[in-house]
């Protein structure tokens, strides 16, 4: 798969588990205990995992714009 068809994925999916870790985590008292075990402890991970994918994916932007040096910015 093509990195840009992965990060289309990728980016979405991303978006959805960190609304789902704040939304959960902010409610904790208010949902069942089972719940947050399930969406707030089982997501946490998950979105862990995804930011580090999207962090390896996105690796050649990151090096370009801050890890070169006497470059400026990169090729956006
Ligand atoms: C927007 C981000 C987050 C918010 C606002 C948030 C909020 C909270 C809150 C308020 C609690 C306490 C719940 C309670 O004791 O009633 C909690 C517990 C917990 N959170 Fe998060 N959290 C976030 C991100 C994460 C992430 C990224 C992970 C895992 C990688 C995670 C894993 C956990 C776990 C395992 C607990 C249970 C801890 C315990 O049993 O003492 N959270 N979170």
């Amino acid at each position: 798969m093509k990195k840009n068809t992965a990060l289309k994925i990728l980016n979405p999916v991303m978006g959805l588990l960190v609304i789902n870790q704040a939304i959960t985590g902010m409610l904790s008292e208010s949902i069942p205990h089972e719940a947050f075990e399930i969406l707030h402890e089982g997501g946490g991970p998950v979105l862990v995992a995804a930011v580090a994918l999207h962090v390896f994916l996105n690796w050649n932007w990151i090096r370009a714009t801050y890890l070169k040096k006497g470059q400026g910015q990169g090729q956006g």
